[in-house]
């Protein structure tokens, strides 16, 4: 713009030097050729006058204004240009997202109907005490959404993770479908290979629920979560758990909430292999054992909302 400017007053100065210069020149050329009538006079000053004024017009104001006009539209043309390709990329990159909407929109789609086939196989094989796998559900969701309110977490609780998790639950034990009953029923106390056959639930579980996974790319997270909480929630914080032996943090979060509400439930629950523990008990045991089988974030979440867990478990023997 700046440019623009100078050109103007340097056009305007060499026009009005022109015209003074010019006339100077007619008025010597008159004077030294004269006198004329007032008619010729005037005709031949304006004649030298164009004839001395023209060129400079032309060569100071004609040829740079033509030649910012040129770029001007030249500019006004690629700009043009570019509107248009940005518009025909804006229209390809909704076409593109469109397609990326669907093709989620059907795999969650189909996500949810194989979480439903899951969730009444796991429901139809509930060989703990009856309930349990809705029970530690409501339970872990207790859990999450208490450690979301203290602020830990942030990660595996943000957004709809809650939901997700929550939705998962029921498969924790799905791999319970790998064992056979006579092992999983057995009243007395169980053999080395026993307990290791009941062991490898969660590792059976990982395999099928990775089985149901789709692809990593567009996995909308719900059997990712349920591989993390069917393979970990029999880890312990200490290491002791299987069937990794993981160590703290190494523990996925989920499963390490869902550790806790497994084991509220087990002890509360009457089983063939041993009586049923108050609440209290329960609450004493898992408090006892912060920092040492459980993750103490989440023992501190459970003691905050034991009186939740002892409401759940009362509406789940009415
Ligand atoms: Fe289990
Ligand atoms: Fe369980």
């Amino acid at each position: 713009m700046s440019a623009r400017r100078h050109s103007i007053k340097v056009a305007v100065v060499a026009l009005i030097t022109a015209i003074c210069v010019g006339e100077v020149v007619i008025m010597f050329l008159l004077d030294r050729f004269g006198p004329f009538t007032p008619i010729v006079e005037a005709v031949m000053d304006s004649v030298l006058l164009v004839a001395i004024v023209l060129p400079v017009v032309i060569a100071a104001i004609y040829k740079p204004m033509a030649r910012n006009l040129d770029s001007l539209i030249e500019s006004e043309f690629l700009v043009k240009e570019d509107e248009r390709i940005i518009r025909e990329d804006d229209i390809e990159r909704e076409a593109l997202l469109d397609q990326l909407d669907h093709a989620a929109a059907k795999i969650s789609a189909r996500e949810s109907q194989m979480l439903a086939l899951l969730n009444s196989l796991a429901l139809a094989k509930d060989h703990e005490t009856g309930g349990h796998v809705i029970r530690t559900q409501k339970y872990l969701t207790i859990l999450a959404l208490r450690l979301r309110e203290m602020g830990h977490f942030p990660k595996a609780l943000e957004g709809g993770r809650i939901e997700i998790l929550s939705k998962v639950a029921p498969l924790h034990d799905i791999g319970k479908m790998g064992v056979p009953d006579a092992v999983l029923k057995k009243a007395g106390a169980l053999t080395d290979d026993e307990r290791r056959t009941i062991e490898a639930h969660t590792l059976i579980g990982e395999s099928i629920l990775s089985a149901a996974e789709f692809d990593n790319f567009v996995d909308g997270g719900l059997i990712s979560t349920a591989i993390k909480v069917a393979g970990g929630h029999h880890e312990r914080w200490n290491g002791s758990g299987y069937p990794r032996g993981l160590l703290g943090e190494a523990i996925p979060a989920e499963a390490r909430i869902m550790a806790v509400a497994d084991v509220y439930d087990a002890l509360v629950s009457r089983r063939p292999y041993k009586r049923q523990w108050t609440h209290q008990e329960t609450v004493a045991e898992i408090s006892s054992m912060k920092g040492i089988l459980f993750d103490p974030l989440v023992v501190d979440a459970f003691l905050l909302e034991e009186a939740n867990f002892l409401k759940v478990a009362a509406e789940s023997r009415a």
